[in-house]
């Protein structure tokens, strides 16, 4: 079992570059079956959830080489199978994403349920709606779901939420479907876009990605492209909210500025200092930080993936601070472990009442989830004395080379394999 050891209460200082998306690396990676070719997918995030879907597509017969550490060749001509067993997938929750390529390509699907973050419930039905208003026929039994068609016609979508995983499943089986499909309400996250330009580079007909509504025209052939996917803004925000809460002097590089907006400004209303560039971001924070208050919504409102992160930060910040999670159920499990780090913070349904500034310590804490993982990560860097994290699978899948870029911005952070090290490095 492997943990974190980290010495925090050091100012973060230096220059970190920002790795290829993680949201979009598990889209397009499984997008690229609908490609009767050959696709290069350049630069990919080095995490686990790329790891184990270059996995599956192997065991599907596709042909996955790395060409280099991000850049991976896939061949998915020789696809030998439309279904998939629980034993391919780990507890990847983007595993869904399979349904719709398969069914998009070969009218047909069997896919296990998607594992993931145990964060509230993770519910497919709008997913499931898409696939039957294109024609096909799901059935959702013994833990898996079945879909297939003897035609797929182009239709209209009305999404009763802007889910992210319908929005791009639906576009993947859209793809070939005869005529026109209309997704309204469609969710608009970056990585939504990219997955939509690298399959329009091969030549699918998708207007409107980005927007509300998205119009996905059926075409006959894709063809095999090179296309290098986009930084991961979330990762992007971890580092940005790492040099405020370590009152550091941060600049995190290979970024679109853009994409960070709703951070940025919450950024610059707790009082930190922020140069913006075109493809990088600085960060330069003093105490004391002041409270505000954060609402959780759909890009390009702040985003959910940011929400631990930056209620860790308000633990920091003087006065009281109101975080309002409106996407997920409950995301708000990391909160206990952040208390055992002397953060004071109460909840009520949806909503986190952060009293700051607390005074963080060292304590042993575990993740409990991908971005949980980075706000403990985040509390560990600002607390006094040692903290051990474990869980590390968690942010193994979300964030590459994590000990690396914090080392190297001055962070004093270990990982280690098992309990023998800690008693000497916890007197330290
Ligand atoms: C994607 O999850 C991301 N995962 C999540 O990131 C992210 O938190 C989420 O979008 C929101 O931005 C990937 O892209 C792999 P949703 P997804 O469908 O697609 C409800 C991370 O840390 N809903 O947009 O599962 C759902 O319950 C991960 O990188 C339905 O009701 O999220 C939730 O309340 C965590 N029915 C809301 O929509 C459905 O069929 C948003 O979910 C689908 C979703």
């Amino acid at each position: 079992m492997e943990h974190f050891i980290i010495n925090g209460s050091k100012p973060l200082r230096g220059t970190v570059n920002i790795s290829g998306a993680k949201n979009a690396a598990v889209a397009i990676i499984p997008a690229a079956l609908l490609v009767d070719g050959v696709c290069i997918i350049e630069n990919l995030p080095q995490i686990e959830d790329v790891a184990s879907y270059v996995g599956v597509l192997r065991s599907m017969g596709a042909e996955c080489k790395f060409l280099s550490d991000d850049t991976l060749q896939i061949d998915a001509s020789n696809i030998c199978t439309t279904r998939i067993t629980p034993e391919q997938l780990k507890d990847m929750r983007a595993s869904y994403y399979l349904i719709g390529a398969l069914l998009g390509r070969f009218k047909k699907a069997d896919v296990p349920m998607p594992g993931g973050c145990n964060f509230g419930v993770r519910p497919i039905d709008l997913h499931i709606k898409g696939f039957e208003n294109l024609g096909a026929k799901v059935v959702q039994e013994h833990g898996k779901v079945t879909a297939e068609a003897s035609n797929l016609v182009g239709t209209q979508i009305f999404l009763d939420v802007a889910s992210v995983g319908a929005t791009i499943n639906i576009m993947m089986a859209a793809v070939y479907a005869e005529g026109t499909t209309t997704i309204e309400n469609a969710a608009k996250e970056p990585h939504i876009v990219d997955c939509a330009n690298f399959l329009n580079m091969c030549g699918a007909k998708i207007k409107g990605a980005g927007t509300d509504v998205i119009r996905i025209t059926g075409v006959d052939k894709l063809e095999g492209k090179r296309y290098s996917i986009i930084p991961d803004q979330i990762e992007a925000g971890t580092y940005m909210i790492a040099a405020a809460i370590t009152c550091g002097d941060v600049k995190v590089c290979n970024i679109i500025p853009k994409h960070m907006e709703s951070l940025t400004a919450k950024l610059q209303e707790v009082g930190a200092e922020l140069v913006v560039r075109e493809d990088w971001i600085r960060v330069i924070a003093k105490k004391p930080l002041s409270a505000a208050n954060v609402k959780t919504l759909y890009y390009p409102g702040f985003p959910t993936d940011l929400q631990p992160q930056m209620t860790t930060l308000l633990t920091q910040c003087e006065g009281v601070s109101y975080v309002n999670e409106t996407v997920f159920d409950t995301r708000f499990q990391y909160v206990d472990q952040l208390t055992r780090l002397g953060a004071k913070i109460t909840l009520e349904g949806r909503m986190a009442v952060v009293e700051g500034a607390s005074r963080l310590t060292g304590a042993e804490v575990v993740a409990t989830d991908l971005r949980a993982g980075a706000a403990l990560m985040l509390a560990a860097l600002a607390a006094e004395g040692t903290t051990k994290i474990s869980n590390l699978y968690y942010i193994d899948r979300g964030y590459e080379k994590i000990v690396q870029k914090l080392s190297a911005l001055g962070a004093e952070v270990r990982r280690v394999s098992s309990d023998d090290d800690l008693p000497m490095l916890m007197e330290a």
